[in-house]
């Protein structure tokens, strides 16, 4: 008996309510993994064995929707394994996506699954990234797969320290930033890869275990996000003074709740550095020149990248090569853009005082200080978003970026050697 089957939905999907086969049309999905609170579009099997080698798979469930959440709980709930059809495989990688939350939260799922699950989503992610960068060859092909295995050691060091739970309060507060997260990992690993002179690693496996804190560090760095409220994170609009340092105080954020992992040294450097600026103009710090770590220079650089040339709901994506002509670019306002920082680094040093004293307080400081100071802070902050993309050539080792450049150039996809 099947429940709450339409047919002709079935007819038009082409599925069948039952099949007898040796099972490769099928792949197994754990049962744990299905939030009743969410309207699935595929269809779920069950196996039993038929004869020989062959095995029937007959459907439980058409989609979610078909039945109440009472029931679909009852019927998944002593069954310890379910499968999916694979024409609807690419519905059930959407729905892990959608649901990737629910599954990191998961109290009984065990912690295997959710490192696999992440990681098949993760290396997903870097291949379609590197496929919009890099002409696939023999050659990239390779690279691609080395990539994705270092993405996916990554996610098992990082489930190792117990940080799963927190990539998945990351990945309910804010999708865009988890996302963002992989693919900044990703392009430090490959950037690293193709520039391992920069290091002194004595022993091979010492430059894979750098690759993969490269990886760690960029899935990491902006973890501390989850502290910053939703609405500055998600706000439409230009950020005011107030939210801009409140955004700014992730990277300790992310530093403390990473502090006594077993994450190595560098890849806590560019967690907490990655916002400094080569002429000194970045937070927390003001670090300037040699004193900012080289991984967190690094990270900086994939990070803004990454930034400008994803679509955002707040703004359009720009091209690599529109994207590496305002990173090379020196600022013609340079001068007004440091007075401009040079005033928000101080703001910075009053509120995120604030903001580590008490949660309650800083919520009171910001209505007030919200008032007082929006109208004239929109004005502000539009003007140095404008200054700013004229050019942040200052922000970046010229060295490194020159680097950057020749790595994403590789593939000769780009025409970026006038900005060489
Ligand atoms: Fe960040």
């Amino acid at each position: 008996m099947i429940s709450g089957i339409n047919f002709q939905e079935y007819l038009k999907l082409n599925l069948q309510n039952e099949y007898y086969n040796n099972g490769t049309d099928f792949q197994e999905i754990d049962p744990l993994s299905i939030n009743p609170d969410y309207l699935t579009d595929f269809s779920i099997y069950e196996k039993h064995r038929y004869k020989d080698h062959q095995y029937e798979f007959r459907c439980l469930l058409f989609d979610s929707s078909s039945i109440p959440k009472e029931r679909l709980i009852e019927l998944l709930r002593f069954r310890k394994k379910v499968y999916i059809h694979k024409e609807q495989v690419i519905n059930y990688h959407q729905y892990l996506k959608d649901n990737l939350a629910y599954i990191l939260n998961h109290k009984e799922i065990d912690i295997s699954k959710k490192t696999d699950t992440l990681i098949s989503l993760s290396t997903e992610v870097v291949k379609e990234c590197f496929e919009s960068i890099f002409t696939m060859t023999g050659d990239t092909r390779k690279f691609l797969e080395k990539i994705q295995r270092l993405i996916s050691q990554a996610v098992e060091f990082i489930s190792d320290i117990n940080s799963l739970s927190g990539i998945a309060n990351l990945i309910g507060h804010d999708y865009d930033t988890h996302i963002h997260s992989i693919k900044v990992g990703w392009l430090m690993a490959t950037f690293i890869n193709a520039n391992k002179d920069l290091f002194t690693v004595e022993k091979d496996a010492g430059f894979h275990d750098l690759l993969v804190q490269a990886a760690v560090s960029g899935l990491l760095h902006d973890i501390g996000k989850i502290k910053i409220p939703q609405n500055i994170l998600n706000k439409k609009g230009k950020l005011d003074n107030l939210e801009y340092i409140i955004i700014q105080s992730h990277t300790a954020y992310s530093a403390s709740l990473l502090f006594d992992t077993g994450i190595s040294k560098n890849a806590m450097q560019a967690i907490l550095y990655h916002h400094e600026n080569e002429d000194g103009s970045g937070y927390p710090s003001g670090l300037a020149n040699e004193r900012i770590p080289l991984m967190a220079k690094i990270c900086h650089i994939a990070d803004v990248f990454d930034a400008l040339t994803s679509k955002r709901h707040y703004k359009e994506s720009k091209s690599a090569y529109d994207a590496l002509k305002i990173m090379t670019g020196n600022n013609p306002y340079l001068d007004t853009l440091k007075k401009f920082e040079k005033e928000v680094a101080e703001n910075v040093k009053v509120s995120v005082t604030a903001i580590v004293r008490d949660d309650y307080d800083i919520k009171l400081r910001r209505l007030r200080e919200k008032e007082m100071v929006e109208e004239e802070a929109i004005k502000r902050v539009e003007a140095r978003m404008k200054l700013r993309d004229q050019g942040m050539a200052h922000c970046f080792s010229k060295d490194l970026l020159r680097r950057f450049i020749q790595t994403i150039n590789q593939s000769k996809s780009f025409e970026l050697s006038d900005l060489l």
